[in-house]
């Protein structure tokens, strides 16, 4: 089976592989561009009229429009039970997020919630969430265990997301976050023993997932713990990931370069020297302003990190606690307004570094030969457009492997 996509005003194809620094403003544009998908692969990506010659077989008209690459949301929560927005009316009353978790209130509630949760109300209720992301363009999703700590609900979450796999069209990529919160009437050191001794072994071996994160952070994991927990998941086989400097500058980021990870997120609070360090390492370093703007903080350093040379990802981190959004044209909008990345930095960030921060970039995140033909067609003729349509979703159809998986017939 063979299309030839055309009728494109810009064709955004983020071709020539993951962006560090300066790179990340090349987004590769072609102007009246077009693209060949055969067998859900791009085929071929040029000027229209290049592709049109000798070209026999069926077109697609895309309506004189903006095309890009299908977005990678590289940092979610997403399968929770509950929810809490009573701590987010308290939080509007000005108490803080740390506070609240200091009380025993916080992620160890949705802990409560998710445990007594069948798999099939966690997957109609997650089902719900992609669908809304699908419309916002998101083709490719990572999403975090993290509300069980205790091996059974841990697994039951990973569970949900294989579900998933098979009921949604979505690209899912399952991450093990046993190391998420200290559960109720244990110490930090004793529950990374268990997750060390237990879940996550028993996590690795069950093949649902890919990945293994962990929260470094006052109130929940120290240094010295998520060095232990990271090694024993290396060991294990999985690739790692990490949640570091989100409220507390505990040296996360730096951590996370050390133990190879593929990406250290959050990073509000991220120090000189490990922006540095990130800079110098393919650790990718993942941004997610919407949870800075959830929470009312200062957002990451992304200008910081992009000036010195880091491959910098923007992601929801779409979770029931702090950062119950995961809006893409929010998030794109909180890019350029207040982290001051340019559209072009934006979009890489958002595909083809997103790709890199879930292990996915060899898949999806560019419009090239051999990729998979994940693509999104815009209600608009230029890239500029989506910010300046601010919070404004103008995706128009959304394609998966070549297949339309949402919108109207353009
Ligand atoms: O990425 N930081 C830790 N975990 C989530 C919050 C989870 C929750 O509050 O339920 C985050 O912000
Ligand atoms: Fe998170």
């Amino acid at each position: 089976m063979e299309r030839l996509y055309r009728g494109i005003s810009e064709l955004v194809t983020c071709r020539g592989g993951v962006r560090r620094g300066a790179a990340m403003r090349e987004v590769g544009v072609i102007e009246d561009g077009a693209f060949l998908v055969r067998d859900g692969r791009i085929a071929a990506v040029g000027k229209r009229e290049d592709l049109e010659k000798g070209y026999r077989g069926e077109a697609f008209d895309c309506g004189n429009r903006l095309v890009t690459p299908g977005f990678v949301d590289s940092h979610t929560h997403l399968v929770f039970g509950g929810e809490r927005a009573e701590e987010f009316s308290w939080r509007l009353r000005g108490d803080s997020y740390l506070s609240i978790m200091e009380r025993g209130g916080g992620i160890v509630n949705t802990v409560d919630a998710t445990r007594a949760a069948s798999e099939e109300a966690l997957e109609a209720q997650a089902k719900k969430h992609l669908v809304h992301m699908l419309a916002m363009g998101v083709t490719t999703c990572e999403i975090k265990s993290g509300y069980g700590l205790d091996t059974q609900t841990e697994l039951k979450q990973l569970s949900v997301v294989r579900r998933l796999r098979t009921s949604q069209k979505t690209r899912l990529v399952p991450t093990f976050m046993g190391a998420h919160a200290v559960p109720r009437g244990m110490r930090s050191e004793e529950y990374i023993d268990y997750c060390l001794a237990e879940s996550l072994p028993a996590a690795a071996k069950s093949g649902l997932c890919e990945f293994a994160d962990i929260f470094v952070e006052r109130g929940a994991f120290s240094l010295d713990e998520a060095r232990r927990y990271l090694s024993r998941a290396k060991e294990l086989g999985l690739r790692t990931k990490v949640h570091a400097d989100e409220m507390t500058p505990l040296g996360g980021a730096g951590l996370a370069v050390e133990a190879g990870a593929c990406s250290a997120d959050h990073l509000l609070q991220v120090s000189d020297r490990d922006i540095g360090a990130l800079a110098r390492s393919s650790t990718v370093a993942t941004v997610l302003p919407l949870t800075a703007f959830c929470l009312g903080e200062e957002y990451a350093p992304a200008r910081k990190l992009i000036d010195g040379g880091a491959i910098v990802a923007a992601a929801s981190d779409f979770n029931p606690g702090s950062c119950c959004t995961y809006s893409v044209p929010l998030l794109v909008a909180l890019c350029c307004i207040y982290m001051k990345l340019s559209v072009e930095e934006t979009i890489s960030a958002l595909t083809i570094n997103g790709a890199a921060a879930c292990g996915r970039e060899a898949l999806v995140g560019s419009i090239e030969v051999g990729k998979r033909a994940d693509f999104l067609i815009f209600d608009c003729k230029e890239l500029k457009c989506l910010p300046y349509y601010t919070g404004i979703n103008l995706v128009k159809s959304v394609f998966i492997e070549g297949e339309k998986v949402y919108g109207e017939a353009v």
